[in-house]
């Protein structure tokens, strides 16, 4: 079987085409870095306008790549949420033209369940697993028994880990988007330079939640109570390389209690799993690989261009769904917000 995987919740079009082993056959995506460069962050409704005008272009370049046409693709699946709403109704109103025309499956595809089940689609990796999720809207910790069946276990209780790095990368006058930028940075700074905190991470504590917005806070009024300092490169670096260091005593600390949790409640399972835009990041990687091997357990992280939104994600995930007979009626609506534990 062909199937046709469509994003575009946030900053990116994206069009996949996928087939039923595996194969991907093409992942065309268009990012929006441009459009929303001089105001540093997405701006929804320019986002929206972007996707109208290039969710047919970049349709049209992943039937070439694949090399197949229209006529070949049995299923249609495209992001109904979370996401932006503009974005989202772009995605969702051409899937189901599509899977109207052509009288083939559609499915409503949840973004989050797409970033989850990416590593189903590289790998044989089996349920149930341990995932980590942590993106540019998204962060949390969740045990995935099943298709549909997953198990949130704790998650930030205020700003995603990606938004924090981009907000941070604001303050630093980095280019946008700014979690990419602000890795190059860390790459010639001192780590150890600044001790920052650490929100709801403490040795006792088995509180599997994430707070990332104190961090955040408590970094950029340090950049703009030192503004003369911007001037300096290594000032630049060093706070960026601390930075990412804290982030990852965080995500290290909540992996290895997610990971104490479910030892506890004898859960068995092999794989804990990475996965959403911030996993491309190399140094957490490599301290999150480590953490999760220390701990017996098999890792595994998409590679970088995989982690971030694209359309064989959504492809993936609609395919699982269908497997299961969860088919989507078409009047599906589109879902600004939409946790992945809900069941649909
Ligand atoms: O999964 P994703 O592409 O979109 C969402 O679902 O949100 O994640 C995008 C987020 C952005 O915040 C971006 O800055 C962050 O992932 N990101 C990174 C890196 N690459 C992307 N953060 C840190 N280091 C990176 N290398
Ligand atoms: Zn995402």
């Amino acid at each position: 079987m062909k199937i046709l995987g469509i994003e575009s919740s946030c900053d990116d079009t994206s069009v996949a085409i996928i087939d039923s082993k595996k194969k991907i056959l093409s992942n065309e995506r268009v990012s929006q870095d441009d459009i929303h460069k001089d105001y540093k962050g997405i701006v929804p409704e320019l986002a929206a306008r972007n996707h109208v005008s290039q969710i047919d272009k970049i349709t049209q370049r992943a039937f070439k790549k694949a090399n197949i046409s229209l006529d070949s693709i049995d299923i249609v699946s495209a992001t109904a949420g979370p996401g932006l709403i503009g974005g989202l109704l772009v995605g969702l109103t051409f899937a189901k033209t599509i899977a109207q025309v052509k009288k083939i499956p559609f499915i409503a595809a949840n973004h989050l369940e797409g970033h989850a089940l990416t590593a189903r689609l590289l790998e044989n990796i089996k349920f149930p697993y341990l995932l980590l999720l942590i993106s540019g809207g998204h962060s949390g910790l969740y045990f995935l028994k099943d298709i549909n069946e997953y198990v949130y276990l704790g998650g930030t209780l205020d700003d995603a880990v990606g938004e924090a790095f981009d907000k941070v990368a604001k303050a630093l006058e980095l280019n946008f988007p700014g979690g990419p930028e602000l890795e190059k940075l860390a790459l010639k700074g001192n780590e150890n330079a600044f001790k920052f905190p650490k929100p709801l991470v403490n040795k006792i504590d088995v509180n599997l939640d994430l707070s990332f917005s104190g961090l955040k806070s408590h970094v950029i009024s340090l950049i703009r109570n030192n503004q003369i300092n911007l001037k300096s490169n290594s000032f630049k670096q060093d706070i960026a390389a601390s930075f990412q260091k804290t982030i990852s005593l965080i995500l290290v600390n909540k992996l290895e209690k997610a990971i104490n949790f479910c030892n506890k409640k004898l859960l068995r399972y092999n794989n804990v799993v990475v996965s959403g835009g911030v996993a491309s990041n190399a140094y957490l990687r490599k301290s999150l690989i480590k953490t999760i091997e220390s701990k017996n357990k098999k890792p595994f992280i998409p590679p970088a261009k995989l982690c971030t939104d694209n359309g064989a994600m959504i492809a993936w995930a609609g395919f699982e769904r269908y497997r299961e007979g969860l088919v989507s009626p078409l009047d599906f609506k589109a879902r600004p917000r939409w946790p992945l534990e809900e069941k649909i």
